[in-house]
């Protein structure tokens, strides 16, 4: 195993709240254990482009409880070709790294198991995206987070939904992952939630709305996971409309407000736990593994593993809103 001198980290994919609690944590322990320490800006394509810029622990001041990542991150098209590999491997060695520290989800990790085919460098993940799709980890940094600012907009929407008396389709990110749907609908008394993982069945929304109706509810929330197989929340509405004319409807598409905003105490702890783990495992020589969280214990899983979930979601989480929306 050769000596760690000298790690670089970066953040890829899309944002999530917490990043920026990671980066503190993986720049602070380096620091700790005597090693410099370089951030790499935007993912994949500031190794290509060698955006390498030294960090120190006044670099990550004032950060913990910001959204987004000082790092800036990417979806790089480029690194997924034979020159971009070359490019980041020889930027790599022209900054004398000795190991990376990649945030991230999927698409991070995929990338780093290829770049294994044009550097030794070991790499170690720290699973960063709102969607909570990663195997490996009970949670992904951004996902309480994100979660928690659903809640908030849903219970404003109630608030509109109940005066106008209206059904309200609310469309949440995830674009093959319903994590976010179903924590999210069930904390916010969503009537339905429609996720990628089970049948959308039209018959048994409009039933659930007209029993509703029947017993005299005044509006309903149905939460749409943006990868559902009926297409998004527009298409749902616009077929529910034609069949279930008793409430008007309306369409939300919460979006990339769900990116954003100050991390969940949650999210900062589990942010600072895994980036304390990552420069650790780094130097007891772990490589191509990403960390996680299960059972509330740090674990490794190899990246060629920690792809994204596809797994059934919990029945006992499905059949909530039916039980609990009489
Ligand atoms: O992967 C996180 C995520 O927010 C998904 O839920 C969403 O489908 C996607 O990113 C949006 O990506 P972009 O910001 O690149 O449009």
């Amino acid at each position: 195993m050769n000596e760690i001198r000298k790690i670089a980290l970066f953040t890829s994919g899309g944002d999530a709240p917490g990043m920026n609690a990671a980066i503190r944590a993986i720049v602070r322990t380096a620091i700790y254990n005597k090693l410099d320490v370089s951030g790499i800006l935007r993912g994949y394509e500031g190794m290509i482009n060698g955006s390498f810029i030294r960090m120190d622990s006044r670099s990550v001041s004032n950060i913990i409880q910001h959204g987004g990542t000082i790092l800036k991150t990417a979806r790089s098209k480029d690194f997924l070709t034979e020159i971009g590999m070359k490019k980041a491997a020889d930027h790599i060695a022209k900054n004398n790294i000795d190991a990376v520290v990649a945030i991230g989800g999927d698409g991070t990790f995929k990338g780093a198991e290829e770049f294994k085919n044009y550097s030794e460098i070991p790499f170690i993940g720290i699973p960063a995206t709102i969607d909570n799709d990663l195997s490996g980890t009970d949670f992904t940094i951004g996902y309480d987070t994100a979660i928690n600012t659903v809640v908030q907009a849903v219970d404003k929407i109630r608030d509109t939904a109940d005066s106008h008396d209206r059904l309200f389709f609310v469309e949440v990110m995830g674009r093959d992952a319903g994590q976010i749907a179903i924590y999210s609908g069930i904390a916010s008394g969503a009537e339905s939630i429609l996720i990628p993982e089970t049948e959308t069945l039209l018959e048994k929304l409009i039933n659930t709305l007209e029993s509703g109706w029947n017993r005299k509810k005044s509006s309903c929330i149905i939460i749409v996971a943006e990868g559902d197989e009926t297409g998004g929340a527009f298409e749902i509405a616009r077929k529910v409309k034609e069949r279930f004319t008793q409430y008007e409807a309306r369409v939300c598409i919460l979006g990339h407000i769900q990116r954003g905003g100050s991390p969940t105490a949650m999210d900062r702890v589990r942010a600072t736990r895994l980036g304390i783990a990552a420069v650790e495992a780094v130097l007891s020589g772990q490589k191509h593994q990403m960390l996680g969280i299960v059972n509330d214990k740090i674990v490794f899983t190899p990246f060629k593993n920690a792809v994204k979930q596809h797994l059934p979601v919990d029945a006992a989480l499905i059949r909530i809103p039916d039980i609990v929306s009489v």
